[in-house]
């Protein structure tokens, strides 16, 4: 399957066969490829449907792009917590290194805040569970330097009134019982992130098999780093299930309310809402369905979601509907993905089953397969994420 354009492998050069080309996929095989010249990386990923052959039926392209640890956060999910704030630490440096290659348009961070709020009682009752349980947490940051851990700051999530959301985000509708703004959040765009780590790629000389990969072993490469999202449970056997999500894009039209200025979180009647800002309008998510292999947009999943955000931010009406779409998150039965080396097979290294997370994750996974590459010891807060969790005794 290999394809013709690809120039041959030089001599002597270490191989690196990425198996799958969406986010993860390709943000290792960029920083594999920056990380010494005697590398030869390649991408094996059938889709180069979008523009400029970014892939266009990941769950990626789908995304939100909400880098929200915090936000996210859940009482008893100590391990996903500390991954998810490891990565927002390493965002400013791995975007920093990505902006020579971000095409020309809108840039790829769109937020740089998030206000997640409840409507109603049972909803912030919950919502003040879970914010009181991140805010006793350790920074994972602060445990990898000597010293005591400390835990997360102000900066990083404090409960608000409602006149200080008010005047934070003027168009949101007065229905918040209860919120909490994290100023070290937001969210980048999902789709100018592609394409600026395709372009990144190219720039470091990394090329594409598109062929689909039937199994690891016909990969003809020293190490294999397997990135593959909902197909990983076929490839590697991992108790990896696609996990339904819908999401809306919506487009400013002439004379409609402004977006919102950050990201907005809400629990509207129990099911989880965001608003993210886009360049020209916003995106709106997302459902949560156990349906299989299932990427139809449903009736139901977009009366929802126009519900729960007209309640949130009535303004929405006079948007244009741009775009309505389906993605599956890889999601594992922990919420963890899988990271780092293979316990039975040398040459694999697992960077996937990230769920919700594809996207805030990038970074650290970066770094837990750059650190498997060299026989370094993974991020202490990716050390949870170990592939073999679920099988060793
Ligand atoms: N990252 C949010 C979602 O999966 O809906």
């Amino acid at each position: 399957m290999d394809d013709p354009e690809r120039p041959a492998a030089r001599s002597g050069a270490r191989r690196v066969a990425v198996v799958g080309g969406s986010v993860i996929g390709l943000a290792c095989a960029w920083s594999i490829a920056r990380s010494g010249p005697a590398t030869d990386v390649v991408i094996h990923e059938p889709d180069d449907s979008g523009p400029d052959g970014v892939p266009a039926k990941g769950a990626a392209w789908v995304a939100g792009g909400m880098l929200a640890p915090f936000s996210e956060a859940w009482p008893g999910e100590e391990a996903v917590f500390a991954l998810g704030v490891d990565s927002l630490r390493r965002w400013p440096g791995f975007l920093a290194a990505l902006e020579p290659h971000v095409p020309p348009g809108p840039p790829v961070r769109t937020a740089s805040r998030t206000h997640m709020l409840a409507v109603d009682e049972a909803d912030a009752r919950d919502l003040d569970m879970a914010m009181e349980w991140a805010a006793r947490q350790p920074d994972p940051a602060d445990s990898a330097h000597s010293g005591p851990a400390l835990g997360i700051t102000d900066a990083d999530l404090r409960r608000v009134t409602r006149r200080e959301l008010r005047e934070a985000e003027p168009s949101l509708a007065r229905v918040a019982r209860v919120a909490y703004r994290m100023d070290s959040e937001g969210a980048v765009d999902n789709r100018v992130l592609l394409a600026a780590l395709t372009r990144a790629c190219r720039a470091e000389g990394v090329t594409w098999v598109r062929g689909a990969v039937a199994s690891v072993d016909d990969v003809d490469a020293d190490r294999v780093v397997l990135a593959a999202g909902a197909g990983s449970a076929a490839l590697a056997g991992l108790p990896v299930r696609p996990v339904k999500g819908e999401v809306l894009r919506l487009r400013a039209r002439p004379g409609c309310e402004d977006p919102p200025r950050g990201v907005v979180r809400a629990f509207v009647r129990g099911r989880p809402l965001y608003l993210v800002p886009r360049d020209g309008g916003l995106v709106v998510g997302a459902t949560q369905y156990e349906h299989g292999d299932d990427r139809q947009v449903t009736v139901g999943g977009v009366r929802d979601l126009l519900a729960d955000a007209e309640t949130v931010f009535p303004g929405i009406g006079e948007y244009e509907l741009a775009e309505a779409i389906a993605g599956l998150r890889p999601m594992s039965p922990d919420n963890l993905p899988f990271l780092g080396a293979d316990p039975a097979d040398p040459r694999l290294i697992h960077a996937t089953g990230h769920g919700r997370n594809g996207i805030a994750l990038t970074p650290v996974t970066v770094a837990a397969v750059l650190a498997t590459l060299q026989g370094l010891a993974v991020p202490a807060a990716a050390r949870a994420a170990a592939p073999d969790r679920f099988t060793r005794g």
